[in-house]
């Protein structure tokens, strides 16, 4: 048997292929466009080995897809591509229409071509499951309740409305044609093979590099934190044994205001790589101008997913964020990679005029 993941040479979808094969031991086509956040060298570990196909394409491009999905007779499919940062869809959202509204249309209704000429037996066996977020939900209140799957969607940023758009489309192809859809909504991810674009890796290269560590607004607003690993592990346990048409919240019970994310990395680095001159990493935080329409808190209650599928996180926030500090110092060979031509563009567009 085989799976399609697409979007797996990103950050989430490289973490699910690297522990799909090293735990199921099955089969995974790797269907990546490798965009800017699409790296293969997060599966250099994987090469040669012939349980990953990685195939370099667009999820809109249906004939490869209705090709891969033939040609491997793929069970399940399993979509991580998107376009995945609030700020670069501020900046320019049409690319996240493109891939996070069109392309995942074009992707479910080849997954539905695919799906009807199945056997009855692989029809109901066969499993589309998409990965979403929790941003979605919107924005909660200081002491609002954490999301429930139940709450309704309110996006805010042009990325959380196109990963909304996506999740109504993935629900209508299951009411509709009755294509076997598992919708997961998941909070911040942190880990291995982050982009440093997002907080945590760009906080934790930027200190070592002796650079200010950019907060945006007064530094309050809450994110719930979830070790990366601990994600791959509740798609597997939902792709397994989730209800079809169903959408299960998945979250770390960790919220945290952001100073204090980037405070507890910086005690880190004080520990593992003291700066040159004996002073604290925390003196390199700046505030700067706010996102526009920046979400002040979200919370995701998890406890469908423990409750109905036994799911729930193995790593607290202070042992994940100690190992992915201890990653990234680990690394700087992946870190060269990634931070070249196309990367200093973006600082340069998203900070320079903060
Ligand atoms: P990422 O930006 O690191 O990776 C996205 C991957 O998709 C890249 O490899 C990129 O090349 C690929 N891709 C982009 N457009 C494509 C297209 N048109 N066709 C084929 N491939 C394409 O993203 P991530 O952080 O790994 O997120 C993966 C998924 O999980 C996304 O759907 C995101 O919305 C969702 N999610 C992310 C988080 C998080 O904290 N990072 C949390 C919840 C949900
Ligand atoms: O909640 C899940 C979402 O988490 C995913 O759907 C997205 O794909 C993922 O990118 C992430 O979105 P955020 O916008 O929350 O992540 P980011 O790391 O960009 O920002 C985290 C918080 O830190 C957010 O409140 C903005 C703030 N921030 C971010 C950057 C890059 C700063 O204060 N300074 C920064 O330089």
């Amino acid at each position: 048997m085989t799976i399609l993941v697409t979007g797996g040479a990103g950050f989430i979808g490289s973490n699910f292929v690297l522990d799909w094969v090293a735990e199921t031991g099955e089969a995974v086509v790797n269907l990546d466009k490798l965009t800017y956040a699409g790296n293969v060298a997060n599966l250099s570990s994987l090469e040669g080995n012939p349980l990953h196909i990685f195939v370099r394409a667009d999820i809109g491009d249906t004939e490869t897809v209705a090709k891969l999905l033939r040609k491997y007779n793929v069970r399940a499919l399993v979509n991580f591509a998107a376009e995945s940062h609030v700020d670069r869809s501020i900046h320019g959202p049409a690319e996240f229409i493109q891939t996070n509204v069109v392309g995942t249309f074009r992707l479910l209704d080849e997954a539905r071509a695919y799906w009807v000429e199945l056997s009855e037996e692989k029809k109901r066996d066969f499993r589309f499951l998409h990965v979403s977020t929790d941003e979605v939900y919107g924005s909660l209140k200081p002491l609002d309740p954490a999301f429930k799957e139940s709450n309704p969607y309110e996006p805010n940023s042009p990325y959380s409305a196109s990963k909304a758009a996506s999740d109504h489309l993935v629900r209508a192809w299951h009411h509709t044609y009755g294509l076997p859809v598992l919708t997961t909504n998941c909070s911040n991810n942190y880990g291995p093979y982050h982009f440093p674009e997002k907080l945590i890796p760009l906080c934790i290269l930027n200190a070592i590099a002796g650079k200010p560590l950019p907060i945006y607004g007064d530094g309050q607003q809450v994110r719930d934190w979830l070790y990366v690993k601990d994600h791959c592990a509740a798609i597997r346990r939902v792709l397994e044994a989730g209800e079809v048409g169903q959408t299960y919240n998945v979250g770390g019970w960790n919220e945290k205001a952001n100073l204090d994310v980037v405070h507890a990395i910086c005690a880190i680095l004080d520990e593992l790589r003291p700066r040159g001159d004996g002073k604290p990493y925390s003196e390199q935080v700046t505030f700067v101008t706010d996102r526009p329409g920046h979400d002040r808190r979200y919370a995701i209650d998890a406890s469908k997913l423990e409750r109905e599928l036994g799911w729930k996180p193995a790593e607290t926030f202070e042992t994940g964020i100690r190992r992915t500090v201890s990653w990234y110092l680990e690394n700087s060979g992946w870190v060269a990679t990634v931070t070249s031509g196309e990367y200093r563009k973006w600082l340069d567009t998203n900070y320079g005029s903060r």
